[in-house]
């Protein structure tokens, strides 16, 4: 099959490029390296240089190849940053992802798995989030990823483009085979940055609020390894080909860790104290994000195969150790 992988060079792009790729299909990654690498691009995948806004390319990279899949990754996606410059938020992510469609439908490809997040439900009272929880995003980042699935469905009523959306909650680990994994800079995710401390790249942790509604008062979220949410988008795909109805699943463990949970977890695993200090909340973060996977594991037959956290966390440490400073070619 031909795929086009539009981001994929970044962390969760390049780990579904990998599966793709072990999997025999002809992957084109088209990603503009703003935070990817074309390291983690793996062969034999063709990793093209250049913005999802540039229709002019995009059309040249249609005009080569007939696509029967795409997949959407390309978008800024850190919270806190979406809070201090929402329009970058709304220009990268909605206008790449209108340029997108429109090229898509003018070649009339018409599949697309999209690259969604647990962000767009926002702070809600459900203890577990299903598919038709509502969704009132709390920062411009979900808010912008809302709009996305809103864009495509309305393609999928007027031009017939299917979809499988797929809402991540917190995705984390890397690669089995060690050649890839999560290099942000900088880095704002809690397990890669906890890791720093044993890495010796950092003193201690901020932990942000721990005055919440939640079982110790931090943070709470639901962590799914990187090499099951790759699986899912195969599956994704393969019902999508199928002919079957476009939808929206979320991925998620089912299982809900406190940020607090997390770092006494690392500190068992490396066996280093990880000090911690008590910061004030950051700004957009819902309470707590606990997923129900029942639908994507009903309808896809996914189930995770990486459930506790010990599996992430070893996973995550053995790319870190390995690659102290991340990527080492580009940046
Ligand atoms: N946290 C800290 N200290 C840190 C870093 C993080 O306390 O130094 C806390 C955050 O406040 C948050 C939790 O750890 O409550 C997890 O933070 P991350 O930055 O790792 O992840 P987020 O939950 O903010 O966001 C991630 C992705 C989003 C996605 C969301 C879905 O970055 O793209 O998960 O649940 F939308």
């Amino acid at each position: 099959m031909n795929i086009l992988v539009v981001g994929g060079a970044g962390y969760i792009g390049s780990h579904i490029v990998k599966q793709l790729t072990d999997s025999n299909h002809n992957v084109i990654v088209l990603d503009n390296l703003q935070t990817g690498h074309a390291e983690a691009v793996t062969k034999p995948a063709t990793f093209i240089k250049g913005n999802v806004k540039d229709k002019s390319l995009l059309r040249k990279i249609f005009t080569e190849t007939s696509f029967d899949v795409v997949f959407h990754f390309a978008a800024n996606s850190s919270v806190e940053e979406s809070m201090k410059d929402p329009l970058l938020y709304f220009d990268n992510n909605v206008s790449g992802l209108i340029a997108l469609l429109e090229i898509m439908n003018e070649f009339a490809v018409k599949t697309i798995i999209f690259s969604s997040t647990a962000a767009v439900y926002g702070d809600t009272p459900e203890e577990v989030i299903t598919e038709d929880t509502v969704t009132i995003p709390k920062n411009p980042y979900g808010e912008s990823k809302r709009m996305m699935e809103q864009i495509i469905q309305w393609c999928h009523t007027a031009y017939n483009i299917n979809y499988v959306v797929l809402r991540y909650f917190n995705v984390a680990g890397a690669d089995l085979a060690g050649i890839i994994g999560e290099d942000h800079r900088p880095e704002t995710h809690l397990i890669p940055i906890v890791l720093q401390v044993p890495l010796e790249k950092r003193e201690f942790i901020t932990i942000f609020g721990n005055d919440y509604d939640t079982k110790d008062g931090t943070t709470v979220r639901d962590y799914v390894h990187v090499v099951d949410l790759a699986t899912a988008h195969l599956l994704a795909m393969d019902y999508l080909l199928e002919g079957k109805e476009s939808t929206i699943f979320n991925i998620g463990s089912s299982t809900g860790f406190s940020t607090l949970e997390i770092i006494n977890k690392v500190e068992e695993y490396t066996g280093k104290k990880i000090p911690i200090r008590y910061g004030s909340r950051r700004e957009g973060d819902p309470h707590s994000l606990i997923a129900s996977s029942k639908k994507i594991e009903a309808v896809l037959g996914w189930k995770p195969h990486y459930t506790d956290l010990d599996a992430i966390i070893d996973s995550a440490w053995k790319w870190h150790i390995n690659h102290p400073d991340g990527y080492e070619n580009d940046c």
